[in-house]
């Protein structure tokens, strides 16, 4: 049995070389931008990942541990949105997505759902679908058979792995913190878009007051945005806080300081209708979100920030 589950492991890793893993500059997934242009000012402030650079875990290889990871979020064989995820805070800096429900539509998948984490954050050979956490643990150990890596020490274990690669679900459990979807639930109709959504890459630590009422309150409010739209582009993400969720006296997940989103609405001739974005503090103030133009958004992230360069959210400014 052990050795039918190898070979078969053996079999998938090949067919897995081919697909596209953690791609370049979200070159599997541009048809979640408008017109297919990525944001500008993200990439220079995500912070290194956690391995130790000079006794790395066999079989990684750290030209492929840069941060951010461009992930194509996959789940079910398809792609779903794409999240910058910044290794070091193990937080998404920002996903987008197009919102694919309208006012009318029916939220139809109430389940409460389990968090998926990002087997190729740990090795590219897993794939570049979303697993849940003992899934991949599985995965890793059958992996590491088949790779010959039989070592036992600290540095290979699979549990140090992923807990090394990213975000987990014991870094949320008692921190005080919500795991707040960058990438609503509220924004998608189908079954599987919405189950997308629940994976680690795309959540970060947000106040109780945030999630459930002030940011969501919002979300809900921006799904009436999109009627009329033939497709509305979405950009959602956070500003990196001084704060940090600790484990055993570590900082584990960086703790944002504010959450911001920006919209692009466009006709089926992909022509701009009207535009718009909010940012929010992550705190438990009752102060609704502040929304504004796409133009004032940036010139407050460039401040947040501390960014000398540009920031642009679309095409154009999607104007
Ligand atoms: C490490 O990854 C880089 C980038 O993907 C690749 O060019 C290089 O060949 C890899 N090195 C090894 C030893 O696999
Ligand atoms: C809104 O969504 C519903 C259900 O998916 C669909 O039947 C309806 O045509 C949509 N309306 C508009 C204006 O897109
Ligand atoms: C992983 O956990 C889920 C939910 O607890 C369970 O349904 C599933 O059987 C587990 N899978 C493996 C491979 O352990
Ligand atoms: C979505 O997730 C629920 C709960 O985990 C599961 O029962 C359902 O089969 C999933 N649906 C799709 C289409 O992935
Ligand atoms: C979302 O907004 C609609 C009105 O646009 C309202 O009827 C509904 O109760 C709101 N839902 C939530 C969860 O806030």
């Amino acid at each position: 049995m052990k050795m039918m589950l190898s070979l078969g492991w053996l079999f998938i890793a090949i067919v897995h070389k081919a697909e596209p893993l953690i791609s370049d500059n979200f070159a599997d997934c541009r048809v979640y931008f408008y017109k297919e242009q990525l944001p500008e000012g993200f990439d220079g402030i995500a912070l290194p990942h956690h391995f130790n650079p000079s006794d790395l875990p066999d079989g990684i290889n750290e030209s492929e541990l840069t941060s951010p990871a461009y992930i194509c979020q996959q789940y079910g064989n398809k792609f779903h949105f794409a999240s910058l995820y910044d290794r070091g805070r193990r937080i998404p800096l920002y996903s987008a997505y197009i919102l694919d429900r309208n006012s009318s539509s029916q939220i139809t998948n109430k389940r409460k759902k389990l968090y998926k984490i990002e087997p190729q954050l740990v090795y590219r050979q897993l794939g570049g679908t979303m697993k849940l956490q003992n899934v991949t643990k599985r995965n890793i150990e059958i992996y590491k058979i088949n790779q010959g890596i039989l070592e036992a020490n600290e540095k290979n274990d699979p549990d140090y792995l992923i807990r090394t690669s990213q975000a987990v679900d014991a870094d949320y459990r008692n921190s005080g913190y919500n795991r707040g979807h960058v990438n609503p639930r509220l924004h998608h109709v189908t079954a599987d878009g919405q189950n997308a959504t629940f994976t680690f890459t795309n959540v970060a630590p947000m106040t109780k007051k945030l999630n459930n009422n002030i940011w969501n309150q919002y979300e809900n409010k921006t799904i009436g945005y999109a009627d009329g739209c033939t497709t509305m582009y979405v950009v959602t993400g956070i500003v990196p806080g001084n704060n940090w969720i600790k484990r055993m006296n570590t900082d584990r997940v960086n703790i944002p300081s504010y959450v911001w989103n920006a919209y692009c609405c466009v006709d089926n001739n992909d022509k701009p209708i009207k535009s718009g974005a909010g940012l929010k503090e992550n705190d438990i103030s009752d102060r609704p979100v502040n929304e504004m133009a796409i133009n004032d958004l940036q010139g407050k992230l460039k401040h947040l920030l501390k960014f000398s360069g540009n920031i642009a959210m679309f095409f154009n400014n999607c104007a």
